[in-house]
């Protein structure tokens, strides 16, 4: 293999799983400085997809290459904070930032036992946000103010979303710079993803004109299932080169690492699940999605 695992003329070209030739993606340069934050919400509708799990590993592997992360929880089932190991009772929350944009987030903002990870919590408290802010003057740009004031401290920011549509995700999509949609590699899988791709082009037209569609990320692939690989190759039928190339494949190590509040690269750092992670933060950073 050449620098940067692009193959040589006379190497057999051994392809990925999404049919484009293996790449490694080069180990992302150190920054010397910090911040402003490239903002990116996981989004997709459908539920159990790999949303939180990405979140998790994603940020702990950007933080792993030097770069200063902060992770939204931004769904009520806190998943998120619980996946990290943080507490999410009697403390400030997004929730609490949202209600009060004059609050500074940092009341908020808890250090991870990941270096260079930092979280906002959620609790079951943001589930009344969409009630309460329904009547608030430009509710969808609630949490684009609370994130402004957080942005130049950080190199990435990555929200968790529900699994909904609805105005807590309108947030999200409203406050971000990119989109990444993982995607079960499951017979269901592009059900829906019509309506999220609508949903995204309408907050760009309406609310975020930049907004950018960063990728989609095949996740819980078994290649040695037909169906997965037939699920992956429509999924690349459909969206190209916006798939990330880098594919999450399916393992029981991930529930187990939840379990501990720890992310995996932390938990099996061997593990190809661990390894998959770390490529894709280097192929985000390949790609200009995160600096
Ligand atoms: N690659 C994988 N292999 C096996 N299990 C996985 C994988 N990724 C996630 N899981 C498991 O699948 C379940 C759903 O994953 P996760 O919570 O990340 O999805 P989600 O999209 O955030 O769900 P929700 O829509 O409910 O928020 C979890 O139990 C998680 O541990
Ligand atoms: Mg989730």
């Amino acid at each position: 293999m050449a620098k940067n695992n692009q193959p040589n003329a006379d190497d057999k070209v051994i392809l990925g799983p999404t049919g484009r030739p293996y790449r490694g993606f080069p180990t992302p340069p150190t920054l010397d400085r910090h911040g402003p934050a490239r903002i990116i919400a996981l989004c997709n509708q459908k539920g159990g997809v790999g949303k939180t799990t990405t979140s998790i590993n994603l940020a702990a592997s950007l933080a792993e290459y030097g770069r200063k992360v902060l992770a939204i929880d931004f769904d009520p089932q806190g998943a998120l904070s619980a996946g990290l190991g943080v507490p999410t009772h009697d403390i400030p929350t997004i929730y609490d930032l949202m209600l009060d944009t004059k609050r500074d987030p940092k009341d908020a903002i808890v250090e991870t036992h990941v270096e260079g990870l930092d979280i906002i919590p959620a609790n079951i408290d943001l589930s009344a946000a969409e009630v309460h802010l329904v009547n608030e003057v430009a509710r969808e740009m609630i949490l684009a103010r609370v994130l402004r004031k957080v942005v130049n401290d950080y190199d990435v920011v990555l929200i968790d979303c529900q699994p909904s549509l609805g105005l807590l995700t309108v947030n999200a999509l409203t406050a971000a710079h990119g989109v990444l949609v993982p995607l079960e590699c499951e017979f269901f899988a592009l059900r829906g993803v019509a309506l999220l791709i609508e949903t995204i082009e309408k907050v760009q037209d309406r609310l975020n004109p930049s907004l950018e569609l960063d990728g989609l990320l095949a996740t819980m692939y078994d290649s040695r299932t037909l169906h997965s690989r037939e699920v992956l190759d429509r999924i690349v039928e459909t969206f190209d080169d916006k798939v990330f190339e880098t594919v999450i494949g399916r393992t029981v190590k991930f529930p187990d690492s939840s379990v501990s509040g720890v992310p995996i690269i932390e938990y099996a750092p061997q593990h190809p699940a661990a390894q998959a992670y770390l490529r894709l933060a280097r192929e985000l950073v390949d790609r200009g999605a995160v600096a």
